[in-house]
């Protein structure tokens, strides 16, 4: 009468539409990362994180961003791991990081790194700034939670000076299904030229370790044009 196989495949696309559904509401990100913010930084010391030293090296070898009072946005601060390479760099650094998890911010505030923190979703309400009041805007490991990654990068454009440089990591494969969202290369290609924003490179990298598979990503670099 009916294939018994088809209806398992039904079902389990049913669950995991549902499971990335709760994954990444505003909601279970908040919940999800103030439960995790004091072990986070311990978490992805043994994880090898990659992302925030890999950014920084790529980007601070092609931008100058050492004047003093630069002006710098991380999207997604976290507990600020990326912020803190940026501040060590450059202590004159101004920086604004944005995040929904408080718990984040919370950790971050002790570091120290980030001048100005704002708890705020900017994937549903926009990013709380003003149009081109940044030098340079980046993000490492965010990405991955954003299912409207065009509206973020439309945002980024805006917030983002003529010249001013932009760097974020999007999830690009491992050898198992790891659950988080992954963008088509296209898409965020599009995305970024329809923000005025001109990729100057682009690299995989190998971003770290979950439960012995290696997990890679892309990280995206330039600039956004002048007028
Ligand atoms: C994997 S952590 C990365 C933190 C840090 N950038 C790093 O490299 O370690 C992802 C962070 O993005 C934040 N986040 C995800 N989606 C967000 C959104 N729409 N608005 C604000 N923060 C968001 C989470 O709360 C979390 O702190």
């Amino acid at each position: 009468m009916f294939d018994i196989n088809a209806l398992l495949v039904l079902e389990h696309s049913i669950l995991k539409m549902g499971l990335l559904m709760k994954v990444f509401s505003g909601r279970y990100i908040r919940k999800a990362y103030n439960a995790w913010a004091d072990h986070y930084d311990a978490d992805f010391r043994r994880n090898k994180w990659n992302g925030p030293r890999k950014l920084f090296n790529v980007l601070s070898g092609s931008y100058d961003l050492q004047r003093k009072g630069t002006k710098l946005l991380d999207l997604g601060v976290g507990t600020g791991l990326l912020s803190a390479e940026f501040k060590r760099a450059n202590p004159d650094i101004h920086i604004t990081g944005i995040d929904v998890s408080s718990g984040m911010l919370e950790e971050c505030r002790k570091k120290k790194v980030v001048d100005e923190m704002v708890n705020a979703n900017f994937e549903k309400n926009g990013i709380p700034c003003e149009d081109e009041s940044f030098d340079a805007v980046v993000s490492s490991g965010v990405f991955e939670l954003i299912n409207k990654p065009r509206k973020v990068i439309h945002e980024m454009g805006r917030v983002l000076r003529p010249s001013g440089a932009f760097s974020f990591t999007v999830y690009a494969d491992s050898p198992m299904d790891y659950s988080c969202i992954r963008h088509d290369d296209d898409v965020i290609e599009d995305a970024l030229e329809e923000a005025g924003l001109e990729v100057e490179g682009k690299q995989r990298f190998y971003a770290f370790n979950h439960y012995g598979n290696d997990i890679y990503y892309n990280l995206y670099t330039g600039r956004k044009l002048s007028r």
